[in-house]
């Protein structure tokens, strides 16, 4: 036991296994990366080992790949599947239309090509993640190592003319070295504070020589779990148009809480 979960943990927590519930025998399932989804992926290894689950997993990064073997679930490529059931990952922010920024973990090009290849996406987070307008956590964009700084410039030239409050934009590093993602790409975080149009700066983006992928995750979330600190979780779904409130009671079990990666 590694002690008292803090709130913000006890939330994730509750919203990963509130989450769990909608994996079902024989599903093929995109387990995404971030400190919410290992707890996700904890709770599926728990189900296949005392439950029998009989589930393939999809990673979006090979963080994710790692865990989810640890605990037990047969992980499979997406080219294997080919196509998924549900895709349960975490989100840096979530807004009222159920629109994203994700990418805060450094995954966000398999995590978009892993939920767009799903019939659902259904995001997990603590409440702290919901804003009225996209933007005050910096937006990440995937960009190829080449001429990374040439794409900066642009991209920071384009804002200027994008519906944006910020247009600084930070190379994100690990130590004294840049970041390089699964793809051995870079990311660059845009300070743009509050983002005023995303589908029009996902797409303007997109276009951009350099940038591989965006962090703006647009009509591909079809519910968010969230949880709260003292149990509960609400459920609000896009698509039914419902929010369903519940609260989870938990024991801290030595193995779900020891040891968490991430
Ligand atoms: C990783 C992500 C994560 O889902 C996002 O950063 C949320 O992470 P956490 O659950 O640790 O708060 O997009 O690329």
């Amino acid at each position: 036991m590694t002690g008292e979960l803090s709130p913000i943990d006890k939330a994730k927590f509750v919203a990963a296994k509130r989450a769990a519930d909608y994996v079902e025998d024989g599903m093929r399932v995109g387990l995404g990366t971030g400190s919410t989804a290992a707890w996700l992926v904890r709770c599926l290894g728990e189900q296949v080992r005392d439950d029998g689950l009989r589930i393939k997993g999809v990673p979006t990064s090979t963080r994710t790949a790692d865990l989810a073997r640890e605990v037990g679930i047969d992980v499979i490529s997406l080219d294997e599947a080919k196509w998924l059931d549900l895709t349960i990952d975490g989100a840096d922010e979530f807004d009222g239309d159920l629109n994203l920024i994700k990418g805060g973990g450094g995954a966000l090009l398999q995590e978009k090509i892993v939920a767009t290849a799903s019939d659902q996406m259904i995001v997990i987070a603590d409440i702290g993640k919901e804003v009225e307008h996209l933007g005050a956590f910096p937006l990440p964009i995937e960009v190829i190592p080449f001429g990374w700084q040439t794409t900066q410039a642009l991209v920071e030239e384009t804002l200027i003319s994008m519906d944006v409050l910020g247009r600084q934009s930070s190379l994100r590093m690990n130590g004294d070295r840049p970041f390089v993602t699964d793809e051995g790409n870079h990311i660059l975080d845009l300070h743009v504070q509050r983002i005023g149009n995303p589908r029009q700066l996902a797409l303007v983006l997109n276009q951009m020589p350099g940038v591989v992928e965006n962090g703006l995750f647009i009509d591909i979330c079809d519910a968010v779990v969230i949880g709260y600190g003292d149990g509960r979780v609400e459920v609000r779904d896009i698509n039914e148009g419902t929010v369903v409130q519940d609260r989870l009671d938990f024991v801290e079990t030595d193995n779900l809480f020891s040891d968490l990666a991430d």
